[in-house]
């Protein structure tokens, strides 16, 4: 018997891979399923069908922690059926659990960090005989070479940068991420080529802060320009960006290059000065503002979205209320917001966690209940115009419905006369719109 064929000699072994977190670590399983893939394994759907299970997970609240803990205990008993079984858990909560996972979940047999994924093949190999850890952080791993398995679909997710180096005090992502690497510009023109004659249609560019990308002289603005001239390609997005460095030249190629859309993830994190401050954000409320209303001169159809932690260490009510104030102020599109979690490693995690978790669900609802109203009134504002959608194919719920993004990002549900392949690109009327999509019909 083969190291890595435990119970099903003869044929390749199988792998289930499942994904928490960003899209940063859905891209991240896409590599490994590409590294997985050319050591000879195959996928498979169900956990119960494997021969390795891999967890690739997130780190960023402790919930999401606790999430993966449970399910791994639940995993495990797989292993009485199946003794050879091999259980890993990857990413970021394996760097940030380094020294404790293996106390906390004892059946795993690997557990490998966000630079470790080009061991992956030989760490479960060995992992057939003893637990095997590899939680060493690189300053140069990129990945550039490796070919991911994309999905097929109309969009396409590229990771052009990996790490942070902001250090946000409330922030885990630079100590399981590591430092700040960009993939060389070759690389990444070589795979949006490679994207396009695929049939992608639309390439999300990703990283923690996507906008410092830096290949020697290239910049990110140089990086949008260029990506621009791929053929084949119709829309370029990126997240997320940190206001800190949304340059002028990053401003002028979203207004200049038709291909990036007019769509913007800013996150904002809170609306006083007090907690931007502690936050280590970088920015003030009125700097924010300044740049809101930049990208709005220079590009009118603009739509954004942002990220707000609501009861972060000692954060007022008169904070609070900031935080509201500067949502009412700017009508972001949509919000994703959270309530602070204490996370190890951070600046803020010597700090008092003072607001009680009460008191953080009361701000967290009021947070969400303004912004439903905001997003509601934003897409009925639509209602009348005509969007152009690029169709990614049936929507979940309609009879015959088709269903695609604007390119403020916004889904777009809509009936059709006839029949529409995905990856077109429809002018859509909006009929009706709620909070979270428009509703439509074809013209
Ligand atoms: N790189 C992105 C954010 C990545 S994490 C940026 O700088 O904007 C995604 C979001 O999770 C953050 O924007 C923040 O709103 C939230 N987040 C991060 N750490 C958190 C914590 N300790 N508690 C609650 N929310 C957190
Ligand atoms: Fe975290 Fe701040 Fe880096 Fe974003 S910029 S990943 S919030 S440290
Ligand atoms: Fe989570 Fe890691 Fe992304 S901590 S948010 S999966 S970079």
């Amino acid at each position: 018997m083969n190291s890595t064929t435990p119970d099903n000699a003869g044929s390749p072994p199988r792998f289930y891979l499942e994904t928490y977190g960003c899209q940063m670590n859905i891209a991240d399983s896409q590599l490994i399923g590409g590294q997985l893939r050319r050591a000879g394994y195959v996928s498979v759907e169900r956990p119960e069908q494997a021969d390795v299970i891999l967890l690739n997970t997130c780190a960023i609240r402790e919930h999401a922690e606790e999430r993966v803990l449970g399910r791994l205990s639940d995993l495990a008993r797989l292993k009485e059926r199946q003794p050879a079984l091999r259980l890993g858990l990857v990413g970021c909560m394996a760097q940030n659990n380094r020294t404790s996972l293996l106390g906390k979940a004892p059946y795993l047999d690997l557990v490998a960090g966000p630079d470790a994924y080009r061991q992956l093949p030989r760490m479960l190999a060995e992992a057939a005989f003893d637990p095997v850890v590899d939680v060493r952080l690189s300053r140069d791993e990129t990945y550039a070479d490796l070919e991911p398995d994309w999905e097929s679909g109309v969009r396409a997710y590229l990771t052009i940068m990996r790490g942070c180096d902001r250090f946000c005090a409330f922030c885990v992502v630079p100590y399981v991420r590591g430092r700040e690497r960009s993939v060389p510009l070759a690389a990444l023109l070589a795979q949006l080529r490679t994207l396009a004659q695929r049939g992608v249609k639309e390439v999300v560019l990703l990283g923690q802060t996507v906008n410092a990308y830096r290949d020697e002289a290239v910049d990110f603005a140089a990086l949008l320009h260029a990506a621009a001239g791929v053929e084949g390609l119709e829309r370029i997005r990126f997240t997320s960006p940190h206001p800190c460095d949304m340059s002028p030249a990053v401003i002028e190629a979203m207004a200049g290059e038709p291909k990036v859309q007019p769509y913007l993830h800013l996150p904002v994190q809170a609306g006083s000065d007090r907690i931007l401050e502690k936050m280590a954000r970088g920015y003030s409320v009125e700097e924010y503002l300044a740049l809101v209303a930049r990208l709005r001169a220079a590009i009118p159809d603009l739509a954004l979205s942002t990220d707000l932690i609501v009861g972060f260490c000692e954060e007022t009510e008169e904070d609070f209320a900031a935080t509201m104030e500067l949502m009412r102020a700017v009508r972001f599109d949509s919000a994703f917001t959270f309530k602070y979690s204490r996370r190890p490693h951070t600046r803020a995690a010597e700090r008092p966690d003072s607001v009680p978790e009460p008191e953080k669900a009361r701000r967290l609802a009021a947070v969400i209940e303004l912004q439903e109203q905001i997003s509601l009134q934003r897409n009925q504002a639509l209602v009348g115009q005509v969007c152009q959608v690029l169709v990614e194919g049936p929507a979940r719920r309609g009879e015959g419905m088709l269903m695609g993004k604007t390119p403020q990002f916004k889904t777009a549900v809509f009936s059709a006369g006839g029949e529409i392949a995905a990856g077109a690109t429809v002018a859509v009327r909006i009929e009706s719109a709620t909070s979270h999509s428009l509703l439509g019909h074809a013209v």
